[in-house]
């Protein structure tokens, strides 16, 4: 297949990587010169465009799969905003326009769309209840992805992601040094983020659906630095329950920091996708033991 990767970044990488080897031909697309050359090193073609500039989007061959995996990254919501909701719209239109369309577009949402759930279990039949404005932009992308590419004949899928990790984004040092505050973490390896979009494109399953991609195990924040620490031979750090960090912050925390659930993965397994890193202790071997070793 001829595959599209635009935003094509920490995930995106890996991903054009799994299809190459699956065999696909696959471009990837971003602004920077650094981007680009990252997409030349990972051993695919990389194609300069703006994605919310329908006509800079002219530089991109036709694809049968698209992928839309921009990011703002932690800027503001007006970043948001342009990198979701403008982009994905401008992708839509301008590719739905062409004579040759995409057969499918799948966007990788968050998991941050369902809010604060109190700690519970949530899955794709669980209504998103959004607490922040930027969460309120992704669930409003979401919608475009499914519906907006729908006029054009796009089939949409959803992938909402957990936290990612893998090489470069460890962050052990949050957990070690602390405070870590009370909550679950919902999290997916970056090689399980790419593959379970591959796998969704590959076996053409889930067109039209919402599928969480997170792993086996929503773990306790607190136990797994305790965990962590106990791994890489180091003091468990301090821990702060919600109020306590409230109180060290002199004010409220962001709703995001209280936003506390547990995803279930079920449909992705349903699906058939396979971990590679069924939970984070499978997922943070490595980065232990660098840590053990320097
Ligand atoms: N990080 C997480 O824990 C997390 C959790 C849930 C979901 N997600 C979602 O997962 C997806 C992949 O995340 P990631 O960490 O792989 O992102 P990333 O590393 O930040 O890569 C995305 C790339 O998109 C490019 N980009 C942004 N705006 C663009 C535009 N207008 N036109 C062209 N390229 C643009 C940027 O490269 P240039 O600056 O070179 O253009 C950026 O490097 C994102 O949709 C993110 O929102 C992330």
């Amino acid at each position: 297949m001829h595959v599209a990767i635009l935003g094509c970044g920490y995930v995106g990488l890996e991903l054009g990587r799994q299809l190459i080897d699956a065999g696909h031909d696959v471009v990837g697309v971003r602004r920077s010169d650094a981007g680009l050359a990252a997409i030349e090193a990972a051993g695919f073609d990389p194609t300069r465009a703006d994605l919310t500039d329908a006509s800079s989007l002219a530089a991109l061959p036709d694809a049968d799969w698209v992928v839309y995996a921009a990011s703002a990254g932690g800027r503001g919501v007006d970043a948001a905003r342009t990198a979701y909701v403008d982009g994905l719209r401008t992708v839509a239109e301008t590719l739905g326009e062409r004579t040759s369309p995409p057969d499918r577009l799948v966007y990788t949402s968050s998991t941050g769309v369902y809010g604060d759930q109190d700690g519970d279990w949530v899955d794709e039949e669980t209504s998103p209840d959004p607490a922040t404005d930027r969460q309120r932009i992704l669930l409003e992308a979401e919608r475009i992805a499914l519906e907006e590419t729908a006029a054009w004949g796009i089939d949409g899928t959803v992938v909402r992601f957990g936290g990612l990790y893998g090489p470069d984004r460890y962050r052990l040092d949050r957990y070690l040094e602390g405070p870590v505050t009370e909550g679950y973490l919902n999290s997916i390896h970056r090689d399980d983020a790419a593959g379970a979009v591959a796998h969704l494109l590959a076996t053409d399953v889930a067109r039209d659906e919402v599928v969480l991609a997170v792993d086996d195990e929503p773990v306790s924040k607190w136990r797994f630095a305790d965990w962590l620490a106990e791994q890489c031979g180091v003091s468990p750090p301090k821990k702060w329950t919600v109020a306590e960090r409230e109180a060290a912050a002199e004010g409220e925390v962001s709703r995001r920091v209280r936003a506390n659930k547990r995803c279930a993965n079920d449909r992705l397994h349903e699906l058939g996708y396979e971990l590679r890193y069924p939970t984070v202790r499978d997922g943070f071997r490595p980065a232990i033991e660098t840590y053990r070793t320097n």
